[in-house]
């Protein structure tokens, strides 16, 4: 699988309308650890909250529109600017000359999609991990549900509004391409439509196990909310915490 980029035209915009509340979640999971890997960051929307807590944040973006976006907002908070290490690379291949006691990975996981590239993905998160590494990531807890176009939030301010449609299409099995439209209007008129087209995966509770299993992680609890309630099946979300197995090799 290659990677291909879906947020290269709308980055400036991702901020506006992702509103998962998801940042209270990792800080609380974060809490007390000084170091910490973000896999995916996008525009730091979780990596800066972290890094005014203290953290040093390693992140891994692979859109360079995202990484303008984030650097954006480092521009602008140059004491914490130190504290953020921010590198072009992807899940699969990403390096750093050195493991972490926590990554985490929001958003990203339904970008991955075949089972050869998820696990590739596991392991390469799983080599930087120290053994007893925590690892936090959210993925569709249920199959995308296929839609046209449907409203997908607004936002307004005196004189401009910008609203995003959302389109969910079947693309082969477990595949599914989504389209996303934001129309800008300014005193009323349109000014601009922005269209952003990617494919997103879907792997079931039962794969990811397996797969989790084989990249050497040891499921500790998997939620269904960031409220940290439990997952049911069908629940929207699946946010797994895994530990990373000991090597029992190196132990002998
Ligand atoms: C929905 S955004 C989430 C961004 C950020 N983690 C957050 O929660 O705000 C998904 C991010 O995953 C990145 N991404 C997509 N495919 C990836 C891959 N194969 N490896 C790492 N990141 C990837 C995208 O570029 C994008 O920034």
């Amino acid at each position: 699988m290659k990677y291909r980029s879906s947020y290269e035209r709308s980055a400036y915009l991702y901020d506006l309308f992702d509103k998962k509340p998801n940042i209270g979640f990792f800080l609380r999971c974060a809490s007390g650890i000084k170091e910490i890997l973000d896999i995916g960051a996008g525009t730091g929307r979780i990596a800066l909250p972290l890094a005014e807590k203290g953290c040093r944040v390693f992140c891994v973006e692979p859109s360079p529109a995202m990484r303008r976006e984030f650097r954006k907002k480092l521009r602008k908070q140059k004491d914490i600017a130190d504290r953020i290490i921010l590198n072009a690379g992807e899940a699969r291949s990403f390096r750093f000359d050195r493991t972490f006691g926590f990554a985490l990975m929001s958003g990203v996981f339904d970008h991955f999609l075949d089972d050869g590239y998820r696990l590739a993905a596991l392991r390469n998160i799983s080599r930087h991990l120290e053994p007893g590494g925590r690892f936090i990531f959210d993925l569709a807890g249920a199959r995308p549900k296929v839609h046209q176009n449907s409203v997908a939030g607004e936002r307004r301010s005196v004189k401009r509004s910008i609203r995003r449609f959302v389109s969910t299409q079947s693309y082969g099995k477990d595949r599914y391409r989504v389209t996303i439209l934001y129309e800008v209007h300014d005193s009323g008129k349109m000014r601009k439509r922005v269209e952003e087209m990617g494919l997103v995966g879907f792997v079931s509770q039962r794969g990811i196990r397996i797969m989790l299993h084989e990249a050497g992680f040891q499921i500790v609890h998997e939620y269904g909310g960031y409220d940290s309630s439990d997952y049911a099946e069908g629940g929207n979300v699946l946010i797994i915490e895994a530990l990373k197995k000991p090597d029992l090799r190196e132990a002998h």
